[in-house]
């Protein structure tokens, strides 16, 4: 089976980007041939300044690989290294029906925020499929909110497929049935275009402070309190087990616990949760050789595939010399 995903290196990796994405990506390493990258082709859409980028490139690259990502197990690279991946964009965008894109949320939220209305931004489910498809993926493990695009990437291909022959796979989106969607500090979603994130690294004090601020109703202490849709309640589900859970959704019924206990409590299962992918990362800072190394060896692998599907592209079309 061949599994693929990506995520941009648009800031810091939050627990929305955890528990959607890079968990059960990582579970899926050991269940075939998984090939994961960083979206920097991507993240040009959003982020303009060319040190940030690179740093971001790198931030993802090291917690990826802190969270468990095992490049003996994964193919790990940069999108930017496989350039085949925007010819690839150009063949498909010749067989995308522009009432698809113009279909797309993301477009619509992201333009809707205040970004510039980019052709690029238009076009970007355009280059997701061209990442999809040039690795013959079969599974992509993702968040609910990539949900759409997958379907795109779908049709693209059934076109494709249509137009000249049988060149694409049709990948699978692996949409987790829970934790697919990790509400924000706010209750909306959480991303990073939110500010309501708890990122995965934040320093102590930092996400602490964060989850002591997370704003609830003005219940007193002695009162019961309804754990259901209770932020701290979903956020602490993510982190403890299930008779933890369990606890805390009493002693919330119960009354006689204020909300600050609560938080504290999410905090102190949060830092745990966390804590031996804390000391992998420091490990991986004192290395940064390393880390170059595993994109450089993933870059090669994952070019000597996306070479070999574009080609099988090109010839289906009638680009180049007869194959
Ligand atoms: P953001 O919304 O913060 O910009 P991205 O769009 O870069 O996050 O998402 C990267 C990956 O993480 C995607 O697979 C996405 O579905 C997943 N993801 C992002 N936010 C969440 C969330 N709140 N809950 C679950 N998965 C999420
Ligand atoms: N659009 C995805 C996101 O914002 C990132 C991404 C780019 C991706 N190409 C992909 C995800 C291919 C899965 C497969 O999260």
């Amino acid at each position: 089976m061949r599994i693929l995903s990506g995520i941009q290196p648009s800031g810091r990796l939050h627990v929305g980007n955890f528990f959607g994405m890079m968990e059960p990506a990582i579970r899926l390493q050991d269940e075939g041939e998984a090939f994961y990258f960083i979206a920097d082709y991507h993240s040009l859409t959003t982020v303009h300044d060319p040190g940030t980028l690179r740093g971001n490139v790198r931030d993802v690259a090291i917690d990826f690989l802190a969270c468990g990502l095992d490049p003996a197990k994964a193919t790990f690279f940069r999108q930017s290294d496989v350039p085949e991946v925007t010819e690839l964009t150009w063949l498909l965008s010749t067989v995308t029906p522009m009432g698809l894109l113009e279909r797309c949320h993301s477009y619509k939220d992201k333009t809707s925020r205040g970004l510039e209305a980019t052709h690029g931004l238009f076009a970007y489910p355009v280059l997701m499929a061209a990442d999809i498809l040039i690795y013959d993926s079969e599974v992509v493990p993702v968040g609910e909110d990539q949900k759409q695009h997958l379907e795109v990437t779908r049709d693209i291909a059934g076109k494709f497929n249509h137009r000249y022959g049988e060149v694409f796979v049709i990948p699978e989106p692996r949409i987790r049935g829970d934790k697919a969607k990790v509400p924000g500090l706010d209750g909306q979603k959480m991303s990073k275009s939110y500010d309501n994130t708890l990122e995965i690294f934040a320093a102590e004090k930092a996400l602490r402070k964060k989850i002591m601020g997370i704003v609830t109703d003005s219940t007193p202490v002695d009162e019961p309190k309804d754990p259901a849709g209770s932020i701290i309640v979903d956020l602490y589900r993510l982190v403890a087990g299930e008779a933890e859970v369990e606890a805390m959704e009493a002693e919330f019924r119960a009354g006689g616990v204020g909300y600050g206990d609560f938080k504290k409590r999410l905090f102190g299962a949060f830092w745990e949760h966390f804590e031996p992918m804390r000391a992998r990362r420091e490990e991986l800072l004192a290395d940064p050789g390393y880390v170059d190394g595993v994109l450089a060896s993933g870059a090669e692998r994952a070019r000597a595939v996306a070479r070999a599907t574009l080609d099988r592209a090109r010839a289906a079309c009638g680009i180049g010399g007869a194959p």
